[in-house]
This record gives C-alpha cells, sequence and structure tokens, in this order.
C-alpha cells in the first residue's frame, strides 16, 4: 500500500488530504501534525487517517519519520516549511517529496528574488524599488506620491502589504516596517499601484514541466465591500467568469512557464506548487506575487473542482510523463468561518455545534475537539465549499452550509463570489 505523508494543519492540507484519499492508488495517509477534524475523511473516502504529533517546521523529525515508515511522497503544505529546507534534507535522504528546495522557495519568501528574477526575464509586473533605509524610502515616496504598495521583504504571513491611498498611510507603513522593526530588520520594495481584478492560478511544476490547475478567485480583506485588513483570504471560488480564457493561457504561457523555465536557468529549478497571484491590467495579468506552495483558502475549491486523480497526476508529474488533468464543469464556492478578532487578536476554543449536520464539503482550517464537542483552534477555523452549476448556486450552497453551523463567536463575509455574480 502506497504511503503518502502531507504536512501542514490547515484548511489547506485538509483539502490536498482529502482528494489524495480518493486515488485509486487506495493510499493511506499520514498527516503531521493535521488537525482533528481531518480524521472524517476515514469517513468520507475509507481510506486510513494517522494524525502524526511532528511540528511541522521539525523537518529532522519528518524526515525521520519519513525513512522509518517507507513513506512513498511528501506533499508540503505551509511555507515556513519550504523556507526551512525541507525539500533539500528529503532529497538528501533519497525521500521522494513533492515541494521546492530553499533557493527555489525564494521565489515568495524574498519579493526582492522574485522581483529581480522578473525584470531579468521579462515577466510582467509592477515596477519597483528595494529599500533598507528609511529616509531613503520616504525620498522616494515624496517623488512618487500615492497610491502606492509598500511590502515587506519576508515572510509576514500575507499581512506584510500595505496598499496606501495616501502618502500619510505610505509613511506610516515605512515607519513600521523599517524604523520600528515590526516584522523584524529588514527591507521593504516599494512598487507600482495597479488595477484590475485579480486571481490566483496554481500551477503544477517540475523544472521546466507546468501543469496549470483552474483558477480561482480569493477575498483577502476581513469584511464584505472588500474592507478591513488583509487577512490569508476569506473565501474563494473557481472558475473565475470575469477571467476570460485567453488570459489565463497568455498567463500560463508567458509568466507561469517562463518563470519556471527562470528558476532552471538560475540553477534553483522547482518542483511543487507555483503559485501565481496574478492582476488583470489593461496591459494584461501581471504578479503581484508569486507563492511557492498551495494557495490557502484557493486549494479548498481548486482541488474539488479537479476530476483526474490527484496523486496520480502528481507521481506522473515527478517522472516527468506528461500529464493532463481534468476538472468538472461545476461552480465551486467556499467561504470561510473565522474567530471574532481575526486577523488581530481573537480567543481560541470558542464552541462549533451542528457541524454533522452540515451537507456540505467542509474542511477545518483551525478546530479541535474538546470531550467530543468541537472548538476552534486559530484564526480561521473552518471552511464550507458549496457546488452547483455556476457561481450563484455554488454560493448559495455554502451559505446554506455556513448557516446550519451554529458558532456565535465565529464571523463570516456575506459576499463570497460577489465579483462573479
Ligand atoms: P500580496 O501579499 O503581495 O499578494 O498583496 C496582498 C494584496 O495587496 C494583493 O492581493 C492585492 O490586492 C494588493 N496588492 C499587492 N500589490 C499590489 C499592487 N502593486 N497594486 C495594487 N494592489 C496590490
Ligand atoms: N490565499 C492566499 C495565499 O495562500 O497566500
Amino acid at each position: 500500500m502506497m504511503k503518502v505523508l502531507i504536512i501542514g494543519r490547515g484548511g489547506r492540507e485538509h483539502a490536498i488530504a482529502w482528494k489524495t484519499a480518493q486515488s485509486a492508488l487506495k493510499p493511506q495517509l499520514y498527516i503531521a501534525p493535521g488537525n482533528a477534524g481531518m480524521l472524517t475523511i476515514t469517513e468520507k473516502t475509507g481510506a486510513p487517517v494517522h494524525l502524526v504529533p511532528i511540528d511541522e517546521n521539525d523537518t529532522a523529525a519528518l524526515c525521520t519519520f519519513a525513512k522509518e515508515q517507507g513513506i512513498d511522497l511528501t506533499i508540503v503544505g505551509p511555507e515556513a516549511a519550504l523556507m526551512n529546507g525541507i525539500a533539500d534534507e528529503f532529497h538528501k535522504a533519497g525521500l521522494p517529496i513533492f515541494a521546492p528546495t530553499q533557493a527555489a522557495a525564494r521565489i515568495e519568501g524574498s519579493k526582492q528574488f522574485a522581483k529581480e528574477l522578473m525584470d531579468k526575464y521579462n515577466i510582467p509586473t509592477a515596477a519597483y524599488r528595494t529599500f533598507e533605509d528609511y529616509q531613503e524610502a520616504k525620498r522616494y515616496l515624496d517623488a512618487k506620491g500615492a497610491p502606492i504598495v509598500i511590502k515587506y521583504d519576508g515572510l509576514a504571513a500575507g499581512k506584510g502589504v500595505v496598499v496606501a491611498m495616501t502618502v500619510e498611510e505610505a509613511d506610516a507603513a515605512l515607519k513600521d516596517m523599517l524604523e520600528d522593526n515590526h516584522f523584524g530588520k529588514g527591507r521593504v520594495v516599494m512598487e507600482d499601484f495597479l488595477q484590475g481584478p485579480e486571481f490566483s492560478l496554481l500551477t503544477l511544476v517540475n523544472g521546466e514541466q507546468v501543469v496549470p490547475l483552474v483558477i480561482a478567485q480569493d477575498h483577502k480583506r476581513a469584511y464584505d465591500g472588500d474592507k478591513g485588513p488583509n487577512t490569508g483570504g476569506m473565501g474563494a471560488y473557481s472558475p473565475v467568469p470575469v477571467i476570460p480564457k485567453e488570459q489565463v493561457t497568455w498567463a500560463v504561457e508567458h509568466i507561469m512557464k517562463s518563470t519556471a523555465k527562470a528558476l532552471c536557468s538560475e540553477g534553483c529549478p522547482f518542483c511543487g506548487v507555483l503559485y501565481g497571484g496574478l492582476m488583470l491590467t489593461q496591459d494584461g495579468p501581471k504578479v503581484i506575487e508569486f507563492n511557492a506552495r498551495f494557495g490557502d483558502p484557493e486549494t479548498e475549491v481548486v482541488l474539488p473542482k479537479m476530476k483526474s486523480d490527484f496523486l496520480q497526476t502528481v507521481l506522473d508529474l515527478l517522472q516527468h510523463k506528461e500529464v493532463n488533468p481534468e476538472f468538472y464543469d461545476d461552480a465551486f464556492l467556499g467561504v470561510v468561518l473565522a474567530a471574532k478578532g481575526y486577523p488581530g487578536k481573537y480567543a481560541k476554543s470558542l464552541p462549533i455545534r451542528n457541524l454533522d449536520q452540515v451537507k456540505q464539503n467542509v474542511f477545518h482550517m483551525g478546530t479541535a475537539k474538546n470531550d467530543g464537542q468541537w472548538v476552534s483552534n486559530g484564526g480561521r477555523v473552518l471552511f464550507v465549499v458549496g457546488q452547483g452549476k455556476d457561481i450563484q448556486s455554488a454560493q448559495k450552497d455554502a451559505y446554506e452550509g455556513v448557516k446550519t453551523i451554529d458558532a456565535p463567536d465565529l464571523f463570516y463575509r456575506e459576499d463570497i463570489g460577489w465579483q462573479a455574480l
């Protein structure tokens, strides 16, 4: 029996495990550390699921575990594990892993690396400058004016970006990042403000081989009407009707394939999921950011839409076989239930009732079980996925599921999918 290890503990990993479990290869699943909600995969698919109490950042322990258990394939969710060099360690140990090396993962971990690569290989993105010194950054700001975008150069869990509509707002962000070292000592990238609908293009990559999945759209702001602070993502849907097919095809060729090729030329070929956070501007698609991993929550709608055997697809790709995954025509739309206060301060162990009455697919982002009762165990807690012949009916289905859940201390956006309706 094939043994697959999935690393991570959120909704994204739940979706990866759920989809992997349905493979014709009938795998045994190990998830480190996973969450209690993932055990429901066994009821749904029959696949054995084992939660492994090893932290996703404990690379050495994960490597030892994989060796001892004879794990056939490891799939990695969170970026921190990639930045720790988990793929490099697994390669040294001769263990198969679907994840980029530390060098390749810089495409996400360092905004400056990503920007320089895009410049060098003519991959379309906003013009930018990098600064370490507040005074210099301030001079550039005064010359450029607003709106302008300020990004902390490093991992800040999706929260290190300020889209400043005024010079004052931009200045405050520069002070925060360069003088008060809010995220630690570092650099900022200041870039031109772009406009247009955003979409996420997840591709499965091995070297120069790039396999696009269907596009999705995330909702980064916390509240309805795209108001409030940026979050890890409050909901997602696929397909994204506002983005024409030809633009996606163009982005696959000129952004995703060019980037995979560029990384090969730079001596750090990419293996794993290359995620393009793209914006369709008046001048065509441009890169807002790259991630070196599955998006969360995009994965939770993209994998349900995938008809083909996900595990087989990844195994074939690792052997450089040609793969052409198929997708369902149905639309999928998912809504995040988050703890009140997220993305700021929030409480844990908040009660969740009626979860077993939800007939829609639910991915657990941050839950635990306390005396047989589901409770929250993180900022983003649950992800309820609706399905339908179009976005409207998928939305209706998702909110029916959301409303079944009795969790007064959680909140959700009521308008997921608005750009498609
Ligand atoms: P990022 O973490 O780089 O994806 O940025 C978070 C969000 O900030 C993006 O989803 C965009 O909505 C916005 N953003 C980032 N860069 C730009 C830009 N150059 N122009 C306009 N909006 C941007
Ligand atoms: N949903 C955005 C991300 O995964 O970075």
